[in-house]
């Protein structure tokens, strides 16, 4: 790197002084050496004579002022071009444009050191500003996606509200009809509201995790026999399997992540279109890791969605078309939640045949812990 090849300021000083100092000593000392090999024989004892001291002192200054100059321009060229380069840089910077670049182009260690520590900021600097942009753009699209959302809710409940009050429900039957839709409208709008603000306290951090030393096995077995009452009811078949060790424990914040489970199987449930339904959660120990998988039989997922469906509002084309609501925000939470414990979440899919969602969870290593404890 340039840093190593270059030379420190320090260095180059110290060369440009002895330069400075014994070029003109040298070369006097050469010229009076000459003078004196010609020297007149009648006047043996040059030194004496003031006119050659003089003559001494006029070259010594003269050849003081020349290797000055060349010492001064040779370490101000090393600075200023640089700096220049830097001016030019922090007005750019100044006025909002960031798309440049800084080369180290001196030889001087720490003026080489200063651009690049100036290309760094410059690179930190854009990164933030394109992700603020990209925060912009995201909340726009959040903003446009919630009214979109609570708006379809609310006509319907308009709707059904003015066929009441201007008596189109003529029979008791289409009268509890439309105060049911109205009902399961506003519960839509409800349940909405609900996860958009999860969604938001937990990208802004102000859901606090509570996170806890929890068995592995213990957890998710609790976790399966609530879900088993629910699914039992709606029908569906519920395998659990655990090949996870008894004693394994993780660190995890067991009210999160249960909201992180409950949100897999409900799109399971949600997305199931066959008899009979079945889901599968598997436990694995996969090394430092635990891997928690949710195989479903539903209608799966198109591989292009794949990729999409841990997007803030991603709904594939078959779910927005189909009859089943939903705003695209559960497995986006699910990703912010299984991130917030540094673990991972993915999906495999096949259209017709099923889904699998995958969990990965760091395992609890009380040595390690420890160590770091006692650090
Ligand atoms: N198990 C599944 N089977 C089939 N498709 C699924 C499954 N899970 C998710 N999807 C697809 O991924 C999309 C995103 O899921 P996500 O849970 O984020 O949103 P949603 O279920 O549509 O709405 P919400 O969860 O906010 O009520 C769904 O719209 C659906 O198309
Ligand atoms: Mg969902």
């Amino acid at each position: 790197m340039s840093n190593e090849n270059g030379m420190s300021l320090n260095n180059r000083i110290r060369i440009a002084f002895c330069l400075v100092v014994l070029v003109p000593l040298v070369l006097t000392g050469i010229i009076f050496v000459l003078f004196l090999q010609h020297a007149d024989p009648v006047y043996p004892v040059p030194m004496l004579r003031s006119d050659i001291w003089f003559t001494v002192i006029v070259v010594f200054v003269g050849i003081l002022i020349l290797t000055s100059v060349i010492a001064a321009v040779w370490i101000y060229h090393q600075i200023a071009t640089p700096l220049a380069e830097l001016k030019w840089a922090a007005r750019n910077i100044r006025d909002g444009n960031l798309d440049f670049t800084i080369d180290p182009m001196s030889n001087i260690r720490e003026v080489n050191e200063l651009s690049e520590d100036f290309e760094e900021m410059r690179l930190r600097l854009k990164e933030s500003a394109e992700e603020k942009l990209e925060g912009d753009k995201e909340s726009k699209e959040l903003i446009s996606n919630i009214s979109h959302d609570l708006r379809t809710p609310i006509t319907a409940i308009k709707g059904y509200a003015l066929g009441l009050i201007e008596g189109v429900a003529t029979t008791p039957e289409k009268q509890a009809h439309y105060i049911h839709t109205i009902y399961n409208k506003a519960n839509d709008m409800d349940k909405l509201i609900d996860e958009l603000t999860i969604y938001s306290r937990l990208d802004t951090n102000r859901i606090p995790y509570t996170f806890a030393r929890l068995n592995v096995s213990d957890y998710f077995g609790d976790c399966i026999e609530d879900l088993r009452v629910d699914l039992q009811a709606q029908d569906i078949g519920l395998v659990y399997q655990n090949d996870v060790a008894d004693d394994v424990m993780m660190i995890a914040d067991a009210e999160q992540l249960k909201r992180a489970v409950n949100n897999v199987v409900s799109n399971a449930v949600k997305y199931m279109d066959k008899q009979p339904a079945m889901i599968h959660v598997r436990l694995r120990d996969v090394g430092d890791f635990i891997q928690v998988e949710f195989e479903d039989n539903g209608k799966g997922i198109a591989q292009r969605d794949l990729v999409r469906i841990f997007d803030r509002f991603y709904r594939t084309d078959a779910s927005r078309n189909s009859r089943v609501g939903g705003s695209g925000i559960g497995l986006s939470i699910v990703k912010k939640i299984l991130e917030d414990h540094e673990g991972k979440v993915w999906a495999t899919s096949k259209e017709g045949v099923g889904t699998t969602i995958y969990f990965v969870l760091r395992k609890y290593v009380p040595a390690e812990a420890d160590a770091q404890e006692s650090e």
